[in-house]
């Protein structure tokens, strides 16, 4: 019995993972390197993660690439940041395609630039009929603000009459999310060591396992995938019932 238990929990692998890319900057600092070399390293490890999942079979992967709280950082770390984006965007994206990958974007587009919302546009086309595996970038992106905009055009539907204030339901906000196509993630990673969520998938992560790897993201690679699948696999959802045992 114990046996067939624990063979089940060994085969689950997470439909949705989420990941925290968090550790770029003090990557860098060990080494002497200014924090832009630790962001250029931390976009390897996204092509690493991206292959580790599709040999995995998960189906979903999101990224935390940029919140709508680091615009606070330095102008010139902000800039490096969207020079990446821009460079591997267009770089990768033939190789996303020819591997299935289907590219989204969450986040409040209104802050970015318009050359890079068209890359985005692009990446999304190019990529809409990847099946092997639907990889989020969250840029611009803070739970807080999603709520914020989801609300506001809840409200503007309330105001002008087509929908009434009973009708609000659980069902109803999801689908004004900026993840309204895509399912809650049943594990969050953050890596660096740091345990907060930093705004991230809020509603979206309500009952998410939560796995905090000790190591900085540039560093991260397949084991530690791995190691987190284990602990993810030893966990027991229990979504506020009883535990079954
Ligand atoms: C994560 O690494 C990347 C982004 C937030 C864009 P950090 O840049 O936050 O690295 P640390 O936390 O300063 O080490
Ligand atoms: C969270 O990391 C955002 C991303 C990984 C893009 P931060 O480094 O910005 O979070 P805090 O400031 O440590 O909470
Ligand atoms: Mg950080």
């Amino acid at each position: 019995m114990v046996a067939v238990e624990q063979s089940e929990h060994e085969a689950r692998i997470p439909n949705h993972v989420a990941v925290i890319m968090d550790g770029n900057g003090r990557w860098a600092k060990l080494r002497g390197l200014p924090r832009a070399a630790g962001h250029q390293a931390g976009a390897e490890a996204v092509r690493r993660t991206l292959k580790a999942c599709i040999d995995l079979g998960i189906g979903h992967l999101t990224i935390f690439a940029f919140s709508s709280e680091n615009w606070r950082r330095p102008e010139q770390e902000v800039d490096d940041l969207m020079g990446l984006l821009r460079f591997y965007l267009k770089k990768e994206i033939s190789h996303l395609k020819g591997r299935g990958i289907r590219l989204g974007f969450i986040g409040d587009r209104t802050g970015l630039a318009p050359d890079i919302l068209e890359i985005m546009s692009h990446a999304e086309q190019q990529t809409a009929k990847g099946d092997r595996l639907c990889v989020t970038v969250a840029l611009n992106y803070g739970a807080r603000d999603e709520i914020v905009r989801a609300m506001r055009s809840l409200g503007q539907d309330i105001a002008q009459g087509r929908i009434s204030p009973d009708a609000i339901d659980e069902a109803l906000i999801t689908a004004r999310l900026d993840t309204k196509n895509i399912p809650d993630p049943d594990l969050i990673i953050r890596t660096s060591g740091e345990q907060r969520l930093s705004n991230f998938l809020a509603w979206q992560g309500a009952y998410a396992e939560l796995v905090f790897a000790p190591v900085l993201w540039p560093d991260f690679g397949r084991a530690d995938l791995d190691a987190a699948l284990d602990e993810y696999q030893k966990r027991d959802r229990r979504y506020g019932e009883v535990a079954v045992s």
